[in-house]
């Protein structure tokens, strides 16, 4: 399943000796409409611990069962969707929570760490389904010319030993690195290069892993990526010359920025495989080697892509402002001059500085604010992801243009 992870069944809470061994990356955010990309996505694991939100929610069935698991219900979703998510819980959360216990309060590294972790579930593998992966060998004709479980034909090297591998990215990087050879003996033999879509390539990774005769107990890993690794390959790789991102790189392929990666690493390194064909050949044109990814590089540059989305936030300012006003922020907090002058005026407070700035300080103030608007007869609002995302976007931008 979450092969990505390597983790004992018992999960979480073992691993975190590892976790605390590393190092946080710390780097000045860019502007403030960008999230700084996580150095290591598992990061944040150590706070789902730590804040106690393990005792009643569970991540792919390890851990509490009061509350739902957050591998199901929280996939899918940017910074400001997972956030709204924990926020309209808040009430509830607080009366669950035993009288004396407090509200857990975020600092603004732990709350980045927590939502970035979060983020990253939805990049993990889904267990592949054999009996699919059966039908998908047949069907992409791997077999005329690789031989596994006995069955095949040897032009190519025996694929037994992918056994060995324990995630199916690995399947698809040794794809990648073999791909201009292989497609050009498919293209001299009149096979078709196979196309993938969605699972197949996990569904046949576990396929061949099943009938594959290699014995072996030592499996290589890869480590799910590291999205700030990924952003330096982006750059080594050559991406640049094709692919604009911001204001940085030539806009000769597709927005990759508005592509929909927001899905699992072997369904991204899928897409690149769909893609190579033309994108060798427009290399070619351009005298650029074509990239081979060694060790983890290619989950380090998939990592990167996945966080595309997540790193980069843009909402829609008139409809943030209205939020404002109907949610009912308006009757304490004023924005530059305008509102009520019950609470800090938001522009003037670096709270809102960044997305993950708000979110600390909006959840930290969860409390007070909920009791604050019960005595003032105010039902506390409630947001879906898109309400919060233009909501943090008016607030984000109103303080930088204060500033100015
Ligand atoms: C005392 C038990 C308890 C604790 C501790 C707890 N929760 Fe919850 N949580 C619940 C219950 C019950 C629900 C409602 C059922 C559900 O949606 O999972 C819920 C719902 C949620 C939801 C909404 C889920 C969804 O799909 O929309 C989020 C997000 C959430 N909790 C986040 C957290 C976070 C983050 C922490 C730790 C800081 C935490 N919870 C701690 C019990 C708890
Ligand atoms: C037309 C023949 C042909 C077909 C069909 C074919 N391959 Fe290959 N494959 C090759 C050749 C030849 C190589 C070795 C390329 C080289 O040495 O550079 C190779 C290499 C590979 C490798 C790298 C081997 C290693 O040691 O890791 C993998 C993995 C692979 N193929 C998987 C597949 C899969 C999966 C399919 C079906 C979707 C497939 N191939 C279909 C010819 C083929
Ligand atoms: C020589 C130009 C060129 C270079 C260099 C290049 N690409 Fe591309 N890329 C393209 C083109 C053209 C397409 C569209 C191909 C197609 O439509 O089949 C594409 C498509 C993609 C897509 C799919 C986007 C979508 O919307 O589906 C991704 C992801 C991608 N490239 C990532 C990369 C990465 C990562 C690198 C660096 C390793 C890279 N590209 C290097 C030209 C390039
Ligand atoms: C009932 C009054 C009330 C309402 C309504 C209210 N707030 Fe607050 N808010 C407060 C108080 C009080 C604080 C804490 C200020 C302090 O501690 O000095 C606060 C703090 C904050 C902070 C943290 C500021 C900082 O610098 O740390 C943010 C951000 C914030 N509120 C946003 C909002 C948003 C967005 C809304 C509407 C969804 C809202 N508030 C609605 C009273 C309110």
């Amino acid at each position: 399943m979450k092969n990505y992870l390597a983790l004992p069944p018992a999960g979480i809470t073992s691993l975190l000796g590892v976790m605390s061994c590393i190092l946080i990356f710390m780097s000045a955010l860019s502007s403030a409409q960008e999230i700084e990309l996580p150095n290591d996505p598992l990061m944040g694991q150590k706070v789902f611990v730590k804040k106690g939100c393990i005792k009643c929610h569970s991540i792919f069935g390890s851990g509490g069962k009061i509350g739902r698991d957050f591998g199901k219900t929280l996939v899918n979703l940017g910074t400001a969707g997972i956030f709204a998510r924990m926020w309209n819980h808040s009430p509830e959360m607080s009366s669950l929570l035993k009288k004396n216990q407090k509200m857990p309060v975020f600092s603004e590294r732990e709350m980045a760490n927590f939502i970035a972790f979060i983020y990253f579930l939805g990049y993990l593998d889904e267990e592949g389904a054999p009996e699919k992966g059966r039908k998908v060998l047949k069907d992409k004709k791997c077999l005329a010319c690789h031989k596994i479980g006995g069955e095949g034909k040897a032009i190519g090297p025996s694929l037994d030993k992918i056994r060995s591998y324990a995630n199916p990215l690995s399947l698809a990087q040794r794809m990648w690195r073999y791909g201009a050879r292989m497609s050009a003996v498919m293209a001299d033999m009149g096979i078709p290069r196979p196309e993938f879509i969605g699972s197949e390539i996990i569904d046949l990774f576990a396929y061949l892993r099943e009938i594959s005769e290699y014995k072996t107990d030592v499996f290589s890993y890869l480590t799910p990526g590291r999205p700030t690794v990924g952003e330096r390959l982006f750059e080594e790789k050559n991406c640049f010359k094709c692919h604009r991102i911001g204001n940085k790189g030539e806009a000769l392929g597709p927005d990759i920025t508005r592509a929909q990666l927001h899905i699992g690493v072997t369904q991204i390194a899928t897409l690149l495989w769909k893609h190579g064909p033309r994108v060798w050949e427009e290399m070619e044109k351009k005298g650029i080697d074509r990239p081979l990814f060694d060790d983890n590089e290619l989950a380090d540059l998939v990592a990167y892509l996945y966080y595309l989305k997540y790193t980069r936030q843009s909402g829609d300012f008139i409809t943030g402002q209205q939020l404002f006003i109907k949610k009912r922020c308006v009757k304490c907090h004023a924005v530059r001059g305008y509102g009520g002058n019950f609470a800090i005026d938001l522009a003037k407070t670096d709270g809102v500085n960044n997305y993950i700035k708000i979110t600390t300080s909006m959840w930290n103030h969860n409390e007070k604010m909920r009791m604050l608007m019960e005595k003032m007869g105010l039902p506390m609002p409630r947001f879906n992801e898109k309400e919060m995302t233009d909501l943090f976007f008016f607030l984000v931008s109103s303080r930088i243009k204060y500033e100015k």
